[in-house]
């Protein structure tokens, strides 16, 4: 495994590359199953993996956790090594950016929706950084989880409004036994406040269970969440179609379900696709 700080480096090594594939998983580090999960898809599916992990500042807001986000360096590089990925990087902020550079702003309406709304600003952050990310890397596939649900909407959009060249992979949701969607923040939680998260995918399990048996209404399927959330501080319950337009009535292999919680002291977000 080949690790780069530079991208100046990075850019020059991959333009050595020729004819393979490249997969990219783009990460904030602190890598847990979900993230391996990730990087099993890319190396399956690539000849070659690149993994960077970067704390991103320009998609965390004042009073966000961007200071304090968990940092495991040393164990991610062995999770990045044993998983056979090719090229680790790890910039700074300073390698990614100057001090005064063009801006992209997210869409103005999906960009600042559910999540965009409470955390706003967020996602031009993001986009910015993976699509910085994704010219460095020039990859083939890029993968992200269906956990950051409006993120990889948003994304999949820039993607093709922007005519990348780079497949945008879903990634399913990977969760703990009892049901804890997996997240690097899940680190702060206690073992009690972990307890109190399980009804969050509880709540989730409960909604798809009820559309199964063909409960369309999307204010009852929300009032059934909500008091199944219990001992957890809601943010949204939101229901939108996979276009992130609301919706009154479920469709089919159309539908998410996201909630925002915060559990203690910690926002959760979780959702299913339905
Ligand atoms: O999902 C994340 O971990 C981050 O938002 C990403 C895609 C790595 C961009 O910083």
């Amino acid at each position: 495994m080949k690790i780069f700080t530079k991208t100046k480096n990075l850019i020059e090594y991959i333009s050595t590359i020729k004819d393979k594939k490249i997969g990219f998983v783009p990460t904030m580090g602190a890598l847990h199953n979900g993230h391996i999960s990730l990087i099993k898809r890319s190396t399956d599916e690539n000849d070659i993996t690149i993994v960077s992990i970067f704390v991103n500042p320009t998609q965390f807001l004042e009073g966000e956790d961007f200071k304090k986000y968990p940092k495991k360096i040393e164990a991610d590089k062995k999770i990045c090594s044993y998983a056979g990925i090719d090229i680790l990087f790890l910039p700074t902020a300073k390698d990614i950016y100057s001090d005064d550079e063009p801006h992209l702003l997210a869409p103005s309406i999906k960009g600042y929706i559910i999540e965009g709304y409470r955390r706003p600003g967020h996602f031009n952050g993001v986009l910015q950084v993976v699509l910085k990310l994704l010219n460095i890397t020039k990859a083939n596939n890029a993968y992200f989880g269906k956990k950051d649900a409006q993120q990889l909407y948003l994304v999949k959009k820039m993607v093709e409004s922007l005519y990348i060249r780079t497949n945008i992979v879903e990634c399913d949701i990977v969760r703990e036994e009892n049901g804890l969607a997996l997240s690097s923040r899940n680190i702060y939680l206690t073992d009690i406040e972990k307890q109190k998260a399980l009804c969050i995918s509880k709540s989730l399990k409960k909604a798809s269970a009820l559309v199964i048996n063909g409960e369309r209404n999307v204010d009852s399927l929300k009032n059934i969440i909500l008091h199944e959330l219990k001992e957890v501080r809601i943010e949204y319950i939101e229901i939108v179609n996979r276009n992130f337009e609301k919706i009154e009535k479920i469709e089919i292999n159309n539908s998410i379900i996201l909630i925002a919680v915060y559990v203690g002291a910690t926002r959760l977000i979780d959702n299913i696709w339905i």
